[in-house]
């Protein structure tokens, strides 16, 4: 079953890791798919890979507004539509302890993390009033988004600055049937996250089954990949304002009682 059907999508960071991933899986799902990045080599390799007229590339820094507003000009052109923004674009940053903090570090990470997602909002949501298109904007947070101690300080400030985003972009969008919801997932191993802690991704993963709270699995980018297509399909037609935790409970559980 075809779950996107005649969709135009958005993603940035669609040339490695969670973005690929959903890339991947829009374009299975039947959506035109625009990968927005800056890594141009990685995002070739994977439109040669897929060898489809559904996909496409467009070299888009998120920290540039007009770089944002000529990524999402160019789905239009391209594919006439956008219903979908799956604004994933992120980076960890420094693992930097808060006394030793580079403040132009924290705001690059402010910059790319939070301040890229609005201008992504922004404009995605610009055309889909113009057009009437009733879409789904979809943001990758994170656990750092609802806890601390779970990431660097930027990053957490960054996460947390996109729920209140995501929450308050809700509110003005919901009158033009406009959905806004966030992922958060708990620990990936994607390039991400194993350059952060300097780890192969074998390691990263074994980390996180240690620390996690739901045994038996082993979180894959595929794996959020298919809750963003959730969100993204008329499957979550009324979901919105919504942060879905792909973290196996991690969040909401401290461990701090046990029966054993
Ligand atoms: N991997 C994890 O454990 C994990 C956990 C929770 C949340 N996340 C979030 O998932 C999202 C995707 O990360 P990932 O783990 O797939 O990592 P990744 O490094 O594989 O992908 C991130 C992508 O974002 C792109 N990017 C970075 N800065 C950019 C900019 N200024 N403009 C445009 N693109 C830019 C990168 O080039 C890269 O392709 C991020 O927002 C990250 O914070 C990741």
């Amino acid at each position: 079953m075809y779950r996107l059907e005649g969709k135009v999508a958005l993603i940035t960071g669609g040339a490695s890791g969670i973005g690929e991933a959903a890339a991947r899986l829009f374009l299975e799902h039947g959506a035109r798919v625009v990968i927005a990045d800056v890594q141009d080599d990685l995002a070739h390799q994977l439109i040669t890979s897929i060898d489809s007229n559904n996909i496409s590339y467009c070299r888009c820094d998120v920290r540039d507004e007009k770089q944002v507003e000529a990524a999402v000009s160019h789905a239009v052109t391209k594919y006439g539509s956008l219903d979908i923004l799956f604004s994933n674009a992120g980076v960890m940053g420094p693992m930097s302890t808060l006394l030793d903090m580079d403040l132009d570090a924290f705001d690059n990470t402010m910059s790319i993390n939070a301040r890229g997602v609005a201008a992504t909002i922004k404009h995605s949501a610009r055309v889909m009033v113009a057009k009437g298109i009733r879409g789904s904007i979809i943001c990758t947070a994170s656990v750092a988004a609802s806890i601390g101690g779970a990431g660097p300080h930027a990053y957490t400030a960054s996460k947390h600055a996109m729920i209140g985003l995501m929450r308050s972009a809700c509110n003005e969008l919901g009158v033009y049937g406009i959905r806004v919801n966030c992922i958060s997932p708990f620990g990936v191993a994607t390039p991400l996250s194993c350059a952060a802690y300097n780890l192969e991704p074998s390691q990263v993963e074994a980390n996180c089954c240690e620390t996690g709270n739901l045994k038996g699995v082993v979180l894959k980018a595929k794996h959020v990949a298919e809750v963003a297509l959730f969100l993204a399909s008329d499957e979550s037609v009324y979901v919105s304002g919504q942060n879905l935790g792909v973290d196996g409970g991690f969040t909401v559980v401290s461990h701090s009682y046990s029966v054993k």
